[in-house]
């Protein structure tokens, strides 16, 4: 598979099929990845892959938490700045309109919004998952970093015929992960991150982009004068 129809066929896969995820095709993967860019190299994320017993002890901790009506551990970061701006505020509107539509489930129907969204913890049913941590005393480079890793897990996961979902949803559970995963102190969950085969036979809406000319400004030609010597 070449690059780009790796990042192509890339998305946010929420139903996964049981199929095992072999052992040594993570540990490829996530060998490849290491070679992902960081700042200074400092390669600041720490990973945890769980699969097996340990992930379905996870996936039943976190499904009595949802089931009680626990409320979300306190953050650690905020997932969103509290206003946001046009145009991320219209885009976040339309992809939750769509992500729901595709589910049938209406804007009003609470209920049934929560329960899809509890799918998170259950991993879409995916028999593998990463947890991305970083140090608590690690800056938005570094996080620029952890990002680069993650894409390049998924990107790579993609050419070995598995799919994945990024998970900022974990971080709302992150003492239930920690009691899972014993991680040392000073580390902060990031993301956790389903990995599986997709379930075929589930349907899906692909999520639209906005065009190149919002996002990506060429400077170019000879518009700008030349510096003064
Ligand atoms: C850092 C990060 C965290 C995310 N967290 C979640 C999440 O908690 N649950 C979820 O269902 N999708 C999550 N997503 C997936 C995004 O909703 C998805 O990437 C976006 O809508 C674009 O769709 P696509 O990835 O299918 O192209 C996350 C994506 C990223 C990059």
């Amino acid at each position: 598979m070449d690059v780009y129809e790796a990042v192509r066929s890339r998305r946010a896969v929420r139903e996964f099929a049981g199929r095992e995820v072999p052992r040594e095709v993570l540990e490829r993967v996530l060998s490849a990845a290491a070679w992902s860019p960081s700042g200074s190299n400092l390669q600041p994320w720490r990973v945890w892959v769980l699969t097996g017993g340990p992930l379905a002890e996870l996936k039943r901790r976190a499904g009595e938490r949802v089931a009680a009506g626990d409320p979300w551990d306190e953050r650690e970061y905020e997932m969103y700045p509290p206003d946001l701006e046009s145009p991320y505020r219209e885009r976040r509107a339309a992809f939750g309109r769509e992500r729901y539509s595709a589910l049938g489930v209406s804007r009003e129907d609470w209920e049934a919004r929560q329960r899809a969204a509890s799918e998170n913890w259950q991993c879409f049913g995916a028999p593998a998952a990463l947890f991305c941590y970083i140090g608590r005393d690690m800056g938005r480079p570094q996080w620029a970093d952890a990002g680069m890793y993650l894409q390049t897990v998924m990107l790579l996961l993609r050419a070995e015929g598995l799919h994945s979902c990024p998970q900022m949803a974990w971080s709302v559970y992150r003492r239930t992960v920690a009691q899972v995963l014993s991680p040392p102190e000073g580390l902060v969950l990031f993301c956790g991150m389903s990995i599986g085969f997709e379930d075929v036979t589930a349907g899906h809406v692909r999520t639209g982009r906005a065009p190149l000319d919002e996002t990506v400004t060429f400077v170019e030609g000879s518009a700008l004068p030349s510096p003064a010597v």
